[in-house]
């Protein structure tokens, strides 16, 4: 961690003390921004996930531009089925769509067993070059698909309301659905143990869809699989985050899946969650996107409410319960993290005394 200037965000993954509260912002590598949107005017969004150069730079910009406490590559979580080889395309304001979704057997067999090494170089030299420009400055998060969220997208082919494909598929055929979860461990493992061998300093497994499944289903199709991938990942001390969206009814199961922080949306109570799990892992979150559409003094009053509720002491990063909003002003994105640095260091002022809070 020492070869880290700014290293308050790893030490909050390891519930260590801290100055004040860490922030970093999901999709903080975004539309938002205009400098990334000049970026993307030069290339699709395709093309800048397969350009090193082009996904470090605008890695780098929300560091420079928001002031945030981490950076997070810039890449995409269906680079794997992509690897695999499911092609998709990026359609403006509609999301991915892949040109022909899983549906069955024979289209399960056509999957390729992927070498990230040689399949998603792209994305290795794209941590190595970011690290490089980094610094040492703040760390550098490193991001996957869970198996579920994955496999969500590779079966429905692109964003739905219903997920009705997905789920008549694990009702009809496990067997299937299970064979092609297991194969995506095993990529996502290997993916994520090469971005840590790149550089990453820490991981984050988006588990976008793991709220659509009943809980039992919850167990067995997803917090399985995570729980597998963070088994297999090979790492030093590099904390894992796992962000399930809208699971609420398996926090301890989560907190019990090896994950050192557990990623929580705007609609989950902190100090509710910290009573429950706090002991075990950190907790990252957790304020309402569209909180970003207010005006400065009503995002500080929220942000003193999320900071409030997780209370003193160590184990907090700040972030949004879920993506920033492409139509978001930056001035408010960076007031927040503003807000975050300045009103956070009170909840942190026995920290470096050695008390126990929780
Ligand atoms: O957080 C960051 O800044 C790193 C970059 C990042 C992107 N995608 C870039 C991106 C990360 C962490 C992701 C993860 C991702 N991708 C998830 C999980 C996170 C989540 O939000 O739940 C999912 C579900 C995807 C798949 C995906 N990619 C969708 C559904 C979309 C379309 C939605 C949209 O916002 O348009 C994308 C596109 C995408 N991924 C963009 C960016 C910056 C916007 C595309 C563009 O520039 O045209």
């Amino acid at each position: 961690m020492s070869e880290i200037k700014n290293d308050l965000f790893l030490r909050a993954c390891k519930r260590l003390p801290v100055e004040r509260t860490p922030v970093w912002i999901m999709r903080q590598a975004g539309r938002y921004l205009p400098e990334y949107r000049a970026v993307r005017d030069k290339a699709d969004f395709i093309t800048m996930c397969h350009t090193p150069e082009l996904a470090a730079e605008v890695t780098i910009q929300p560091v420079d531009i928001i002031g945030v406490d981490a950076a997070i590559i810039f890449s995409d979580i269906l680079v794997i089925p992509e690897a695999m080889g499911m092609k998709f395309d990026m359609i403006e304001s509609r999301g991915p769509v892949f040109h022909h979704p899983l549906r069955n057997e024979d289209d399960a067999k056509l999957l390729k067993q992927i070498d990230p090494g040689k399949d998603l170089k792209f994305v290795l030299d794209a941590v190595s070059l970011a690290k490089k420009e980094l610094n040492g400055r703040v760390p550098l998060i490193g991001f996957g698909g869970s198996p579920w969220t994955l496999f969500t997208y590779m079966i429905e082919g692109k964003g739905s309301k219903n997920f009705s494909y997905v789920k008549k598929l694990i009702f009809n055929n496990p067997s299937l659905a299970h064979k092609v979860l297991e194969m995506l461990s095993d990529a996502v493992a290997d993916y994520l143990s090469a971005k840590i061998e790149a550089g990453a300093n820490a991981i984050q497994i988006f588990d976008t869809w793991g709220g659509i499944l009943a809980q039992d289903d919850f167990e067995e199709f997803s917090l399985w699989y995570i729980s597998k991938v963070i088994s297999k990942i090979k790492r030093n001390d590099e904390p894992i985050i796992v962000f399930s969206k809208g699971v609420h009814f398996k926090l301890e199961e989560l907190a019990a899946s090896g994950a050192d922080v557990i990623g929580l949306d705007w609609t989950m109570d902190l100090c509710e969650v910290r009573k429950k799990i706090g002991g075990k892992v950190a907790l990252q979150g957790n304020l309402d996107p569209t909180v970003l559409y207010a005006n400065k003094e009503k995002i500080k009053e929220e942000t003193k409410k999320v900071l409030r509720s997780f209370g003193e002491g160590p184990g907090h990063i700040f972030n949004l319960g879920h993506g920033i909003f492409p139509d978001v002003d930056p001035e408010n994105a960076k007031a927040l993290v503003e807000f975050v640095k300045e009103e956070s260091k009170v909840f942190h002022r026995k920290d470096n005394i050695g008390d126990d809070y929780v």
